[in-house]
């Protein structure tokens, strides 16, 4: 049986309070819509799409590879309408629609698989996702009779006794797909909020019938739908402890779960122990046998093993194998520290490239650089890279010592083995196994002390 799957993604979100159209919003760094996208990709559906309407350029270019066609809702009439909408691309084909809603982050493609299978072993014509909800408001109530689904109440529409109902529709249902677009030509909007309701198909089926079935989803989690700003941190949670758990299952330490944050995408190796209170977002990827502590953030960077992140901020950067940075450090974009690297506390690196065994252990500015292996960088050094509308970029061969307190004034090169004196402001290059001395010669005035203001006698 072909099957296919439509995405409804085209509402406003006004209970979100927000400009950026709801499906949009993030949770564990993925936007609510990429989320179901990614549940869909389990099924192996000959057509995927997706109804845009508010905010569809910036959707529609949110949308993965995997969604090959969207259509575009004008008006947001109701759920129903907009699945008419895909009546060009989908009305004349024979095989099962899968409606799904764009603000349901947490469905997982388990669910949506069983969903097909029990579709296709009741040989029903529309089968429905429900759930039992400790607090159904604001969901469509599922009304039985006599065990069977008869239809489908919206919250605005349902009596007191429908709204005391505990099952809720998901929002996912699986269609005869021509049965469908039959029911949906015939609706009409005579309901509390003048809306096509796709839930009103279920009805409709009955009232024809047809075959409806309903699986109950076991985890009511799942079927949360994001509404606004407070259903956004419950999925954002949920999320969390979901990424987390199957993160601790592959073999990484979380000492913290609870305070321990943790994007959708991020790759964690075994081994590697995460302390509470980190943040880690993006296409973080973190090797094996590393340690986090406290307080860290990386962001879109790629660590490889044996890596220590203590107490750190690292930004769009790549730590290779045995490298580590922190307590306090701050490795901004552009940052490649290769083996066994070691920025220490109080140290900025942006834009610079460290080579093997370099270290720069305190209070150190390093941008705009290209520093070879094994240089020793002095406490307090700083590379002079701006003069208020330019950068400038340097380079420091292997083995440089570069003195505490140096100041590198961009462009310069420092040559191999070559020293630069403590203190000193270098402002032309060093050739290979030179020292530079870029400072004042001291000149001490005897007894010159007892005339200053200061001066006790003591
Ligand atoms: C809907 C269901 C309700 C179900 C709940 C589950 C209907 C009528 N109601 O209610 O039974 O319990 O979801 O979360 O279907 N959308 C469009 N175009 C429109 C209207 C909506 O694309 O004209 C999209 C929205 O972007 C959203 C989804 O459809 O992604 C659901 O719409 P929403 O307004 O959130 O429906 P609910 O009131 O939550
Ligand atoms: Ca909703």
């Amino acid at each position: 049986m072909d099957k296919y799957i439509v995405i409804l993604a085209a509402g406003k979100g006004t209970r979100m309070k927000s400009d950026l159209p709801k499906v949009l919003h993030k949770v564990a760094g993925k936007s609510m819509l990429e989320h179901v996208v990614a549940a869909t990709e389990a099924i192996d559906a000959q057509r995927r799409v997706v109804v845009v309407g508010h905010g569809r350029e910036a959707v529609v270019d949110s949308l993965p590879d995997s969604v090959s066609m969207w259509v575009e809702q004008t008006e947001q009439k109701g759920t129903g309408h907009a699945v008419l909408e895909t009546q060009g691309i989908l009305g004349a084909l024979n095989g099962a629609t899968m409606v799904t809603y764009g603000d349901m982050p947490l469905i997982t493609s388990e669910t949506l698989e069983a969903l097909f299978a029990y579709h296709a072993a009741e040989n029903a014509a529309a089968t429905i996702l429900t759930s039992i909800a400790a607090d159904p408001f604001g969901y469509g109530r599922i009304i039985r009779e006599n065990g069977a689904v008869k239809k489908i109440v919206e919250e605005k529409d349902a009596t007191a006794d429908e709204r005391a109902i505990h099952e809720v529709n998901t929002g996912i249902g699986i269609f005869d797909n021509k049965l469908l677009f039959e029911a949906l030509e015939n609706l009409t909007p005579s309901n509390a909020q003048g809306e096509y309701y796709l839930t009103d198909v279920i009805g409709a089926f009955v009232a024809a019938d047809r075959k409806v079935s309903a699986m109950i989803l076991e985890n009511f989690d799942e079927s949360l739908g994001v509404n606004d700003r407070v259903q956004l941190a419950t999925a954002e949670k949920t999320m969390r402890q979901r990424i987390n758990e199957k993160l601790m299952l592959s073999g990484v330490t979380l000492l913290d779960p609870a305070t321990t944050y943790i994007d959708a995408a991020v790759k964690i190796g075994a081994e590697t122990v995460i302390e509470g209170g980190v943040t880690l977002r993006g296409r973080t990827e973190i090797g094996k046998n590393c340690l986090i502590t406290q307080g860290s953030r990386i962001e879109n960077s790629r660590l490889e093993n044996r890596v220590i992140v203590s107490n750190s901020t690292v930004e769009n950067s790549v730590m290779e194998s045995g490298s580590n940075c922190g307590p306090y450090a701050h490795l901004r974009p552009g940052t490649i520290l290769h083996e066994k690297v070691h920025v220490g506390n109080f140290v900025e690196v942006k834009n610079a490239t460290l080579g093997d065994g370099t270290k720069a252990g305190h209070l150190t500015y390093i941008g705009d650089a290209t520093v070879g292996k094994k240089v020793n960088f002095g406490a307090g050094t700083v590379i002079v890279n701006y003069d208020g509308k330019n950068k400038y970029r340097s380079e420091i061969d292997d083995f440089a010592f570069v003195g505490s307190g140096t100041r590198l004034i961009s462009p310069v090169t420092i040559g191999k083995n070559a020293l630069t004196a403590a203190g000193s402001v270098i402002t032309e290059d060093v050739p290979e196994d030179s020292v530079a001395f870029g400072r004042a010669r001291q000149a001490n005035k005897l007894g010159l002390a007892k005339k200053m203001p200061y001066y006790k006698g003591e």
